[in-house]
């Protein structure tokens, strides 16, 4: 049972669009402007404001070959090597070389990435990338694309974009093979309706699950909420142990983790430990700019060893005038927090960053739901394995939601017949219990603390099963909580990262070895053959 509070009765279908796109960062505001221009109608929801997406926070810059120095076949090996043998080649291929084309749609949209003297794009270098191939605006890419896209979309009259309207759950119909997405409930997050929108489509781009873990680079949204919708409707989540962490975010005494780009690496920055010894060339060739899960696990290794609560960042070889035109965000936000980048150096911290696994899809970010999309960090392709390549996100979400436009209007053109289907109602409850609220903002901060100890950068099998049992117990109060009292963004947020916490635990308990960012010490060796992990529900 997808939700114990309908009630099997026509409901009063507030709303009725071809396409719902949950999530306002770069994967749904692509996708919508292209499923608008096939001639659907569409409605964007985003839980939040439109502009408070993972996209904004994007600093390094999207992945694709553009330069004659570079080629597409380097950056499908630097994608393969960064997956560590998870990734799908026929992905891989396609995405990357698509890449240039869809880069040239973004700067059509009156995106302006930084250019050189010689009006050649200034490309940008990170870890795992064997070429300069990063195009950026300056440290404020994500937020430069997502500005260029919502212009573009408030110039679609027939887009609808709705604020503050929280996905709760995908209405399906139908069982077994033959189920379908026939439209989705959302709370109108200021006064606590729940809304009923009837769509064929919905496409789940809403970003990754980072704020599942006490540290993390991701803004206070990415709370798994597609992942787990997706999760309960029964489609098939995938690979979803692979939780990136960011070698590099600023270390603060409160749970704050402000991130520092690897471009900063990639213009020379140098990783030293409490020592002043620059480590990194001990652990891989490529030093610094090796792919971020070693990285990651060469800085925990080292606080481990000397017991440090960070290790350091130098760039301090570069001048201010330098680093406040390359990095003006870093450079200021580092600069309040009381660290001058030309003269200090920066203590940092792996955070978790990225959600490789996610919402099974193919090319054209079909589910295996019938009528249900994903795109972005919310979907797993397979473009990233066991380990995503820096900046290889944004060129994901492009080429997917281009893709997914055109297999959405076949799907549409199949589906008419939807419409007059009945839907089941949604029953209000009322009320909360002031004394048991308490539980929800313990439960926040438990199961964050628990993920971050037992299910981070190093784990073992014993650690899992005890993060298994913890986040078990607090998923039953959580539950009994929703069951019984009108919901809240903030109680459906809770249930959808208990919900996500659990899949990471499952898969991560799955496989027994190591590879890419999931190391367990119980298993320390890569298997030959590599499979995906899975869990899926029956609803
Ligand atoms: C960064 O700027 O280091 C993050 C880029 C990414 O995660 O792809």
């Amino acid at each position: 049972m997808i939700n114990s509070r309908l009630r099997f009765r026509f409901s009063d279908v507030s709303k009725s669009f071809d396409v719902l796109v949950l999530g306002s960062g770069i994967a749904g505001l692509s996708f919508a402007l292209k499923a608008v221009q096939q001639g659907h109608t569409v409605a964007i929801l985003t839980k939040k404001n439109k502009a408070d997406s993972n996209t904004n926070w994007a600093q390094g810059g999207i992945a694709a070959v553009t330069s004659p120095e570079d080629d597409i076949e380097k950056h499908v090996q630097d994608t393969l090597i960064a997956g560590d043998g998870l990734c799908r080649e026929k992905i891989v291929r396609e995405i990357v070389a698509d890449g240039p084309a869809r880069v040239q749609e973004l700067v059509d949209l009156g995106l302006k990435f930084a250019r050189e003297a010689n009006s050649e794009y200034d490309l940008g270098r990170e870890g795992g990338h064997s070429a300069r191939r990063i195009l950026h605006v300056k440290d404020m890419t994500g937020k430069a694309i997502e500005d260029a896209l919502l212009r573009a979309i408030s110039r679609e009259p027939k887009i609808a974009l709705y604020e503050h309207l929280f996905g709760i759950d995908l209405i399906t119909i139908g069982q077994g093979k033959n189920r379908r997405l026939q439209g989705l409930y959302a709370l109108e997050v200021h006064d606590g309706r729940v809304i009923t929108f009837r769509a064929p489509v919905i496409m789940l781009s809403t970003g990754g699950a980072g704020r599942v873990y006490q540290f993390s680079t991701n803004p206070e949204i990415a709370t798994g909420d597609g992942i787990a919708m997706a999760f309960r409707a029964g489609a098939e989540i995938r690979n979803l142990e692979f939780i990136q962490f960011h070698p590099t975010s600023l270390f603060t005494q409160n749970n704050k983790r402000f991130l520092i780009s690897e471009a900063v690496r990639g213009e020379g920055a140098v990783l030293r430990n409490l020592a002043g010894e620059a480590f990194m060339p001990r652990y891989h060739a490529q030093a610094d700019l090796a792919p971020r899960d070693i990285v990651a696990r060469a800085i925990d290794s080292e606080m481990k060893a000397s017991g440090a609560p960070h290790v350091w960042l130098d760039i301090t070889h570069r001048n201010a005038t330098y680093l406040r035109k390359r990095f003006p965000k870093i450079y200021r936000t580092c600069k309040e927090l009381g660290f001058d980048l030309a003269k200090d150096l920066l203590p940092v911290v792996p955070a978790a960053h990225y959600t490789c696994g996610g919402v099974a899809t193919n090319l054209s970010g079909e589910t295996d739901l019938r009528g249900l999309y994903a795109c972005g960090e919310v979907a797993c392709t397979g473009l990233h394995g066991a380990n995503r390549l820096a900046s290889n996100s944004l060129l994901e979400a492009v080429v997917i939601a281009h893709r997914a436009a055109n297999s959405v209007t076949r799907y549409i053109a199949k589906h008419r017949n939807l419409a007059s289907k009945p839907i089941p109602e949604w029953i209000d409850l009322g009320g909360t219990d002031e004394d048991e609220r308490v539980v929800i903002s313990h439960n926040w901060d438990e199961l964050r603390r628990t993920m971050w100890d037992y299910v981070g950068i190093m784990r073992t099998t014993k650690r899992l099963e005890r993060a298994r049992t913890r986040i078990a117990n607090l998923e039953r109060e959580i539950h009994d909580y929703y069951r019984n009292f009108s919901v809240d963004p903030e109680l459906l947020e809770l249930r959808n990262m208990a919900t996500v916490a659990r899949l990471v635990i499952s898969c991560a308990l799955q496989r027994t070895e190591s590879r890419g960012i999931h190391a367990i010490t119980d298993f320390p060796k890569t298997r030959k053959r590599a499979t995906d992990s899975r869990v899926r529900s029956s609803p």
